[in-house]
């Protein structure tokens, strides 16, 4: 019997009395976990390490930010934390204190000068690089927490496939996944996709190929990807663009911003800008969504991560 049905009929062979306590103890059950609304999770990614994650991932918040979408970046490199320098923050809390229960969310998260919110990492802890059950658990929440209020959350990753880093991408709405043209590159990129298709993930794939030569090699690199994807683990992936090889990407002063911000006409400020909506178009729209509380990023990160 349908799980309704035999609700609707347990409710009726328990007679009137009954049925007001059948119908109190459903409300009640209903009560205990109501639906909630959420921002979109976007978790950029990347094989190996240096491919340009950080960069894209401040970029774009800065964009969304700009498109009038509320925005945050969490600085989800466990560590080797340096969304802050790209952002111009200086932080007064980290993820090591807000897990440790040392600081609350207000007080860790900042505003960046050039707009998105920032969940600022730690830099140099080793603990935060092999993160226990109990901070997996206390990050889970403060991600749920976090997408409550925000539209748009940018999750920075670390390189590479580390338990916590496996995990945030499981848990995320989409994985923008950044590599470079050079075969090292995307062979690491495949490595992070095989990883993911062997789990139980809604996630989907977005690709970026980032540091070409030359305009056009993006999409060349993208069809070879995409097509041992395809063939060895069945997974489609998703072009969302490439961007070449700058110099002027490079922020080599403490306080510098992104290039979207000190320079917004330049090509690859716009090039980027194109990228943003085009992402914003392929999420459908920057806004928050209603989710039933089992299905929430928090519900999410803690259900996948039974399974590491
Ligand atoms: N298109 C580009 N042209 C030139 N330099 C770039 C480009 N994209 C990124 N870079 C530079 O490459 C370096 C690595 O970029 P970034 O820190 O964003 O990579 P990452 O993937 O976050 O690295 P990690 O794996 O260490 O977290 C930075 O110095 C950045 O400025
Ligand atoms: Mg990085």
């Amino acid at each position: 019997m349908e799980p309704a049905r035999r609700q609707a009929e347990g409710g009726r062979s328990l007679g009137p009395r009954g049925r007001g306590l059948f119908g109190r103890l459903f409300q009640g059950m209903r009560a205990v976990t109501p639906p909630r609304r959420e921002g979109v999770a976007i978790a950029v990614a990347s094989g190996k390490g240096g491919t340009g994650k950080s960069f894209l991932a401040t970029s774009l918040a800065v964009l969304s930010h700009r498109a009038g979408k509320r925005t945050a970046v969490v600085d989800c490199d466990f560590g080797l934390a340096c969304d802050h320098l790209l952002l111009g923050v200086k932080p007064t809390a980290t993820l090591q204190q807000l897990l440790h229960g040392q600081a609350t969310l207000d007080q860790t998260l900042c505003t960046s000068p050039c707009g998105p919110r920032l969940l600022p990492g730690a830099s140099g802890v080793r603990r935060m690089a092999n993160m226990s059950d109990k901070d997996l658990v206390a990050f889970a929440h403060q991600l749920g927490e976090l997408a409550a209020r925000e539209e748009v959350l940018m999750l920075d990753l670390g390189a590479g496939i580390a338990p916590a880093t496996i995990l945030t991408m499981l848990c995320a709405d989409w994985i923008v996944l950044v590599t470079q043209p050079e075969i090292a590159a995307l062979v690491d990129a495949y490595a992070v996709v095989k990883c993911i298709a062997q789990m139980e993930s809604k996630a989907r794939f977005l690709v970026v190929v980032n540091r070409v030569p030359e305009p056009g090699r993006g999409k060349l690199a993208f069809q070879k990807l995409t097509e041992v994807a395809r063939q060895h683990v069945g997974v489609q992936l998703e072009y969302l663009g490439e961007i070449v090889e700058d110099a002027s990407v490079t922020q080599h002063r403490l306080g510098q911003l992104p290039l979207v911000t000190t320079d917004p006409e330049a090509p690859l400020a716009l090039g980027l800008e194109t990228m943003a909506r085009r992402l914003q178009a392929l999420c459908g729209g920057f806004a928050q969504r209603e989710v039933e509380a089992e299905a929430g990023i928090e519900a999410r990160f803690k259900r996948h991560r039974l399974f590491m």
